[in-house]
């Protein structure tokens, strides 16, 4: 496997990960799921994070403990599905800052548009995880990581929850630079851009719109 591709098998992963699958799970134990889940994404796609250490005094004595180094990691949220593992992330990394970022796919060209993005200030000098549930076809995640490119971004990894292989394939083609951490990669995409076997559409399921 790809070094820049982690798939987080870690049991409590796989087992949340089953049971957002299933269609007839209901809208709030999708929602509450995936927070869980985030959470654990989180935790393996910042293990990367810098470390200083800082003097301090316990009640016994003096040591050097560590400590994270820099600037608050950067949180960029591909709108809308993003906002579902920002969640759970934030529970993790209160202190984490966070953007936005809307695309929309131009049905003539069906090139992605940017029609919303705000971002926090001084990419240049933080972690910036860009997250979206689904890693699908790549058009939007591979739009977005260029986006933060173009804002200065230098240290960039790409969190989601499912990715396809044609997704995974794109993103690493376009930007090899990124590493990319799933919970799991799927068999392929059908004719509609929807990952299969997958959970169907990680939007409508989160926020209950279908
Ligand atoms: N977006 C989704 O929400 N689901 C898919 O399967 C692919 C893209």
């Amino acid at each position: 496997m790809d070094q820049q591709v982690t798939v987080v098998d870690h049991p409590l992963v796989q087992h949340k990960l089953t049971l957002m699958r299933e269609k007839d799970t209901s809208t709030a134990s999708f929602r509450q799921l995936l927070r869980e889940i985030s959470l654990l994404l989180a935790y393996e796609v910042t293990r990367g994070l810098d470390l200083t250490t800082k003097r301090i005094e316990t009640p016994l004595c003096e040591m050097d403990a560590p400590i994270l180094e820099g600037k608050k990691l950067a949180l960029i949220s591909i709108l809308r599905a993003g906002n579902g593992l920002l969640d759970g992330i934030l529970e993790l990394i209160p202190a984490a800052r966070v953007g936005f970022v809307g695309l929309y796919r131009d049905p003539e060209t069906l090139q992605p548009v940017q029609y919303y993005c705000k971002v926090p200030a001084e990419l240049e000098d933080r972690m910036v995880i860009v997250v979206d549930p689904m890693l699908a076809t790549g058009n939007s995640s591979v739009a977005a990581v260029q986006l933060m490119k173009d804002k200065g971004a230098k240290n960039i990894r790409f969190l989601c929850l499912l990715a396809a292989p044609e997704g995974i394939a794109r993103m690493r083609a376009a930007h090899p630079d990124v590493p990319i951490v799933t919970a799991a990669i799927d068999s392929h995409l059908n004719d509609h851009g929807y990952i299969v076997p997958g959970l169907g559409d990680a939007g409508d399921r989160m926020f209950g719109t279908k």
